[in-house]
């Protein structure tokens, strides 16, 4: 199985296993973690949750050969496809959601990090959004947060070039809490996710619930608007272009466009 699950210590892991194509999410991966969020919420021995990946790697982003074979149907369709029911449980997931973060973690790889609660980066960590390179577009709201996160100046280097940025550049920007030796940073994020079992976890998730609250309509619409546009470009020539130019470990020409 290439999502691993446990429960210990009232901290839920979903731990992502797929080292030999790095971490890249698949359909099943995505309905797995899915799953294990519903759990996770629906488990009152759970306080709070902790996503990781493997040394050296987080996650490659989305599996870009199910891009071009099993790509999330157009319009509502897109909404029920695991991907969006897994950012979906993610974005409306009441107890906290620790990430700890080693290595790469490209695309949804740092989209996902954007509706964690408390994110922790190895020294190593690598994080970009490459959407634009690859035909797409931003996606589950990155392109809201990721410029109110850091202003539209920093946000373009990171949504429209696609620039990579590192784990120091992460906390600046405020989308990580902390920078940690790569050896000790799955550690300490269990032990911050364990310190919710000191804490009510009624109040936690009434106060998760009201820091949420005044962007939740406009966070849904633009997951919509986003999605919809994804969908469409993921069949897009551009798009198209940049896959292959993956497979065949090349360049992309993006000059007859
Ligand atoms: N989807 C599908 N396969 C992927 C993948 C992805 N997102 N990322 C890596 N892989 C596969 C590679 O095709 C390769 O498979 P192979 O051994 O059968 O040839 C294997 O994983 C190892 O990847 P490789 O590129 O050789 O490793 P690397 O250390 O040189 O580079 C990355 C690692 C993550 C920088 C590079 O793989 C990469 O850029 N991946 C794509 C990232 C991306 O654009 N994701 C989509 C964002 S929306």
């Amino acid at each position: 199985m290439n999502i691993k699950t446990a429960i210990v210590n009232g901290v839920a892991t979903i731990e992502i296993a797929r080292p030999e194509k790095k971490n890249a999410l698949t359909i099943s991966m995505y309905r797995a973690m899915a799953d294990a969020l519903n759990a996770a919420r629906d488990d009152a021995t759970v306080r709070a949750v902790l996503i990781t990946g493997q040394p050296g790697i987080f996650t490659s982003g989305n599996d870009i050969e199910d891009f071009v074979a099993r790509p999330p149907g157009q319009g509502a369709h897109m909404l029920e496809s695991p991907v969006a029911r897994f950012m979906h449980a993610l974005f409306e997931f009441d107890k906290p959601v620790v990430a700890a973060v080693t290595g790469g973690a490209i695309g949804i790889g740092t989209t996902m990090l954007l509706h964690c609660d408390l994110v922790y980066v190895a020294d190593d960590a690598r994080l970009a959004m490459p959407f634009v390179s690859l035909g797409l577009v931003p996606e589950f709201a990155s392109s809201l947060l990721v410029p109110q996160l850091m202003g539209h100046r920093r946000a373009a280097e990171k949504l429209l070039l696609g620039e990579p940025f590192t784990a120091e550049q992460a906390v600046e920007c405020g989308i990580a809490n902390a920078v940690l030796p790569a050896g000790e940073v799955v550690n300490h994020a269990r032990r911050v996710a364990e310190r919710f079992n000191a804490l009510p976890p009624g109040a936690v998730r009434e106060a998760k619930r009201l820091m949420r609250a005044p962007q939740r309509e406009q966070i849904a619409n633009t997951i919509r608007t986003e999605g919809e546009l994804f969908a469409a470009r993921l069949r897009s020539p551009e798009a198209m272009e940049a896959f292959q130019a993956f497979f065949q470990k090349r360049p992309p020409d993006f000059s007859k466009f």
